[in-house]
């Protein structure tokens, strides 16, 4: 038996390195895909990848509320319903003192994680029956603090706080929620954090996070989302409301 049979998926950040290796696992457990993105060229080759019949894609930004409503129209009338929402649509911005943070980058990374997932949940969760899931990708980046990571690290430890409003509303209605917090992962969002750190320390970003993780290297995109299947699917029924560490021992 596939662990999502029949089940329909909204994946936000689809056309992304995590999002993509969700949503092909997603479909290998026997489920149909919406995956939203704001990169059309990048989701369309995705797409192309899968199978014609159980992947459907939507451009939306999701920080967006006219474009979150009408990506979650568009899946209801392609597919029917939604049993699993993925939030993981993500910027990163960048690390710059206090003094001079720039606004619209902090503005602008909130909007994407913080009010990207709430206006997701609050659109698709009216739609979603007892046994759903709904899942979002913050970090190991919401157990921490870094000096300079003002945008990023707000908004992944905003995330865990918008996820446990959710978990209690929706527990009556057998609706779970839960965050997925991956440590550095091997791609090229976090090679692209490691260039910035590396050139601001003065040494090689990729080795300085190895050494930060126990287990001593980065995380594969398919190790994120085997823990995103198991948030997803009823191998967790009586799991709501926890933050669910995928970072190689990074937090501890
Ligand atoms: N890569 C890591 O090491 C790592 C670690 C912890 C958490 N995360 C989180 O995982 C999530 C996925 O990141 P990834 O590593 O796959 O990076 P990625 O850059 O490959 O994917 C992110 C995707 O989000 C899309 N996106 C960004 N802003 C958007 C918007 N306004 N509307 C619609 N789509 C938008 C991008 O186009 C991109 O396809 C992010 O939330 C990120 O913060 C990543």
């Amino acid at each position: 038996m596939q662990k999502l049979e029949g089940k329909i998926c909204v994946v936000t950040g689809g056309a992304g390195s995590l999002g993509s290796a969700a949503a092909r696992l997603f479909i290998e457990q026997g489920a149909s895909v919406t995956l939203v993105d704001r990169d059309r060229v990048a989701l369309r080759h995705i797409v192309s990848t899968l199978p014609v019949d159980r992947a459907e894609m939507f451009v939306a930004d999701v920080s967006q509320s006219a474009d979150v409503e009408a990506c979650i129209r568009h899946s209801l009338a392609r597919f029917g319903s939604i049993d699993v929402l993925f939030c993981n649509a993500g910027n990163f911005g960048t690390v710059e003192p206090i003094a001079t943070y720039p606004d619209d980058v902090f503005e602008a990374v909130m909007a994407v994680h913080v009010r990207g997932a709430y206006l997701f949940a609050k659109h698709a969760s009216p739609h979603m029956k007892a046994g759903s899931s709904i899942v979002i990708t913050s970090s190991v980046a919401a157990m921490r603090g870094d000096a300079g990571v003002y945008a990023y690290i707000t908004a992944k430890h905003a995330q865990v706080g918008l996820m446990r409003c959710l978990a209690k509303e929706l527990a009556p209605r057998g609706v779970r929620v839960n965050t997925i917090h991956p440590g550095p992962i091997d791609n090229g969002f976090q090679l692209a954090v490691e260039k910035g750190l590396g050139a601001a320390i003065g040494r090689d970003g990729t080795a300085f996070f190895n050494e930060l993780i126990p287990l001593g290297r980065h995380g594969s995109a398919e190790e994120v989302a085997r823990s995103v299947l198991y948030l997803a699917c009823d191998d967790s029924s009586f799991v709501t409301g926890t933050t669910l560490m995928v970072d190689g021992g990074m937090s501890v």
